[in-house]
Parts: C-alpha cells; sequence; structure tokens
C-alpha cells in the first residue's frame, strides 16, 4: 500500500513512520510513506499557500492552486482510491474506518491548516472528509500520522503473532481486557489465579468476561455497535 501525504510542515512527519511497527511495514516493503511539500508546488511569491479570506473574518486560508497542483503532479503517476483531506468537520475516524482503508491500494491524505482550504477543492477533488476526534490540532499532520499508524498495522504481514490486531480493543467492538507478566506478586498484588491455571477455555471465558465488563464501564456506547 501506498500513502502520500501533502503538507505544508513535512517536518512534522519525519519521525512517526521511522520506528517500531511502522518502521517495519516500510521496511519490508508493505507500506510506501511520502511526504510532500506543499511548498514546492505554489507558484505565488515566496512560496505562498494562504491567503485572506473572502469576506473577512480572522485567519488564513490554503489556496486551492497550489493544493491542485501537488495533487494533479501527483496523479500522473499514481490513481488514488481516496483523496482525503484531515480536518476537524470530518467524519469520526475509528477502526471501521482503518479497517476500510486499509484494503485499499493508494491514498492520499491533505493535511489541513490555517482556517482550512478553499472550499472549491473540498467540493472537486477531496473524496472523504476525516477527523480524528473533537478537539483541534493546530494541523493535520498528527491526525495524518495517526491515520497511517492506525491503517499501517493493518497491513497483511506486519504484525506478528504476538502483536496481531485480531484482538485489538475496538476489533470486535470490546475493549481489551486486562493483562499481566511477571511476577507473580510484587508488593502483595497478585497475579489473578485463573490466569496462571493453565485452563485455556477458562482463560478465554475469564478474558471475555472482563473485556464485556470493562466496556460496560468504560465505553457504553461501542458495545453492540455494527
Ligand atoms: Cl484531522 N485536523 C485538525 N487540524 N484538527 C483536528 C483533526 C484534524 N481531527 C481532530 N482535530
Amino acid at each position: 500500500m501506498k500513502i502520500d501525504i501533502i503538507s505544508v510542515v513535512p517536518a512534522l512527519l519525519d519521525s512517526p513512520f521511522a520506528h517500531s511497527i511502522m518502521k517495519r511495514a516500510r521496511d519490508k516493503g508493505l507500506l510506501e510513506v511520502n511526504c510532500i511539500n506543499l511548498r514546492d508546488h505554489t507558484t505565488y511569491a515566496r512560496a505562498q499557500v494562504d491567503d485572506y479570506a473572502f469576506g473577512g473574518g480572522a485567519g488564513m486560508v490554503m489556496m486551492i492552486e497550489p493544493l491542485v497542483n501537488a495533487i494533479e503532479s501527483l496523479q500522473k503517476d499514481t490513481f488514488y482510491d481516496e483523496i482525503i483531506f484531515l480536518t476537524p468537520d470530518g467524519e469520526p475516524f475509528n477502526q471501521q474506518t482503518a479497517n476500510q482503508l486499509s484494503l485499499k491500494k493508494n491514498l492520499l491524505l491533505i493535511c489541513g491548516h490555517y482556517k482550512g482550504v478553499d472550499q472549491r477543492l473540498r467540493d472537486h477533488f477531496i473524496t472523504r472528509e476525516i477527523s480524528i476526534g473533537d478537539y483541534v490540532l493546530s494541523g493535520g499532520e498528527l491526525a495524518a500520522a495517526v491515520l497511517v499508524d492506525a491503517i499501517g498495522r493493518l497491513l497483511p504481514g506486519v504484525l506478528n503473532d504476538e502483536t496481531s490486531a485480531l484482538t485489538d480493543s475496538f476489533q470486535d467492538n470490546l475493549l481489551a481486557p486486562p493483562v499481566y507478566t511477571r511476577p507473580v506478586e510484587f508488593r502483595t498484588w497478585k497475579v489473578p489465579d485463573i490466569l496462571l491455571s493453565g485452563n485455556h477455555a477458562k482463560i478465554e471465558q475469564w478474558r471475555h468476561e472482563q473485556a464485556i465488563q470493562r466496556t460496560e464501564e468504560r465505553r457504553p456506547d461501542i458495545l453492540g455497535r455494527e
């Protein structure tokens, strides 16, 4: 899978994909991530990419022209399954969306900045608009990093057995159960006996009960979701 990211601050994306599981995915050739500097595509003086909003009001607006230049230059080489604009007024990102997007071949992510982008870009180029939560970030880069990570780790071959996505929180609309490792006892706090019993059927039953209990307590809104 290939994910291209258009940004005005590409340096923000240097580290998120350079370590751990994302690094492994790229080293194995399962995930390709390219960051494109929007300022390389502007025709305006001093690499300008934003301007005042028509009608007035605070905040700059990203101009359509540099963005279309960047998009169309990338489209010469790549057909994108989705052109995604990262914006706090987009659809809320969740595991289901990550699963869907992980089945695509080529994605283009566009990081919003300032007071947003000229609406005509959204009307004519963007195929999907995504938010990562109900708060405002200073730009879409951190949100893009979140998408790439959530999607990348789902690609076949990226995770091994120990890190399998199948038992993740949210994958079956349940939060993950509590986990323990050595030592068996620390400052009088013991690991639940059931986990040391060797009875795998009972352990799985316990984990399932714990997952349901945790979800009821913490996230009743996701229980029984489709
Ligand atoms: Cl995708 N972008 C920005 N700027 N802020 C956000 C967001 C995206 N998602 C939540 N807050």
